[in-house]
């Protein structure tokens, strides 16, 4: 079938099998390789990826799903430069392997969209469907606590 999406701002067509899976054709097809693949069942949350604004589990949808709809991937989010939550993770120690952190990155910015103050408490729980090996989750919890405030300030990063 043909599916027709945009793809991080950029109108996209592609004829794609009836079982392909949307994280493959985001990443084989399509060039983006910001979304990982790590449990392909579900659970780790690396493949996430805004679909229509919302946080999808790209490992899950077939990419007739994305049919008619805007995907946002942390390439994406990246676009016009680093998002605060991109620059707050890697300048609080949030990244290590990295693996990760795009499935973080595009989680916490929708999140930070509804959530403008959160608590840390709110944070872990945005947070819940993204596993991290690397940084004990507190080093992420504190930038996108940043993050919220370089948002809120509305003036990027401090030097
Ligand atoms: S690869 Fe999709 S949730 Fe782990
Ligand atoms: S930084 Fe390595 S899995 Fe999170």
């Amino acid at each position: 079938m043909i599916i027709s999406f945009v793809l991080d701002g950029e109108a996209r067509t592609l004829e794609v099998d009836g079982g392909a899976r949307a994280v493959d054709i985001l990443r084989e097809s399509c060039g983006v390789t910001a979304p990982k693949e790590g449990c392909g069942t579900g659970e780790c949350g690396a493949c996430t990826v805004l679909v229509d604004g919302v946080p999808r589990l790209s490992c899950l949808m077939l990419a007739a799903q994305l049919d008619g709809r805007a995907v946002i991937t942390a390439q994406g989010l990246a676009s016009d430069g680093p998002h605060p939550v991109q620059e707050a993770l890697a300048d609080l120690g949030g990244v290590q392997c990295g693996y990760c952190t795009p499935g973080i990155a595009v989680t916490a910015a929708e999140f930070l969209e509804r959530h403008p103050d959160p608590t840390r408490e709110e944070i872990r729980e945005a947070l819940s469907g993204n596993l991290c090996r690397c940084t004990g989750y507190h080093k992420i919890v504190d930038a996108v606590e940043d993050a919220a405030k370089r948002l809120g300030s509305g003036c990027g990063r401090d030097e």
